[in-house]
């Protein structure tokens, strides 16, 4: 039984707070696997939307060693991940292709064909074709089951950043190109030796695309994602936060964070 301190209900949205990121990543990878079988069962097949970053790790680990057990199967299974950075070579070992062929594709058996993961080499005219084409694989799957979200530190989902956009259309938002925010870049510097070296742009799976999966497990972990995890959860509806954009789909979103991201949530009493 993994350990959760508190289980929450904040505007519609399930807020499980555990000890420690390893619990948490514990719960996470528990759903991951129980989304596969439940939906392997009932239409042979199972869609997962997948996230990269320091916070998942632990969660591909767990997934990779029930795989090796002999528990877990990814027969049926199809990835899509939210975004890679562009421009972008899959080999490249700060791309978002190499992160998720080390953590999970390169240890189970996934099949390549099925391991989507947008493609920064994609020639500059045809990127939006690309971006428009991943929605429409996915759509063709019949949508993504189960899609696991980590957080940035300014509150994006993906690498949907902060904008002034309306809310009506910040959630239409599709698969695309976009310029990465100031934080991102400064958090992502280690990755690329340094600031300077760091892609300036990205493909992203939209908001549009993320707010139709089934279900959305999202990760956070440490002081530095508490101010992006309450105000997604607890401040405006806004596109300035896309985090907050997640209260657009009640009844759908399970919070997975532990105690430090989730401090400032008001009136929780952590
Ligand atoms: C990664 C992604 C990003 C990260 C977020 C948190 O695929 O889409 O939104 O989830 O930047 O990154 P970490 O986990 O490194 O703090």
């Amino acid at each position: 039984m993994i350990k959760r301190l508190r289980v929450l209900e904040i505007a519609g949205a399930q807020v499980q707070v555990f000890d420690t990121p390893a619990n948490a990543s514990e719960a996470a990878a528990s759903d991951v696997r129980q989304a596969i079988r439940i939906s392997v069962q009932a239409t042979g097949k199972a869609v997962l939307g997948l996230a990269t970053g320091r916070t998942p790790e632990r969660v591909y680990a767990h997934l990779v060693e029930s795989h090796r057990a002999g528990s877990l199967s990814f027969r049926g299974v199809s990835t899509y991940n939210l975004d890679e950075y562009y421009p972008m070579g899959p080999l490249d070992p700060a791309s978002y292709r190499t992160y998720m062929h080390r953590h999970l594709f390169g240890h189970v058996d996934l099949a390549p064909n099925r391991c989507h993961v947008l493609d920064g080499t994609v020639p500059e005219a045809f990127a939006a074709d690309h971006c428009a084409q991943f929605d429409r694989w996915i759509a063709a799957e019949g949508g993504i089951d189960l899609q696991l979200l980590g957080l940035g530190r300014n509150g994006h989902i993906g690498f949907n950043e902060p904008t002034n956009l309306p809310l009506e259309r910040a959630v239409g938002l599709p698969t695309r190109g976009v310029d990465l925010h100031a934080v991102t870049i400064f958090d992502a510097a280690a990755e690329f030796g340094g600031e300077a070296n760091v892609p300036r742009r990205a493909l992203t799976m939209g908001v549009a695309t993320i707010l139709a999966a089934r279900s959305v497990v999202v990760l956070a972990f440490g002081e530095a994602k508490a101010q992006a995890v309450a105000a997604s959860l607890q401040g405006p509806i806004t596109a300035e936060v896309p985090g907050s954009l997640l209260r657009t789909i009640p009844g759908k979103v399970a919070w997975m964070i532990d105690q430090a991201a989730a401090s400032r949530i008001a009136d929780v009493g952590l």
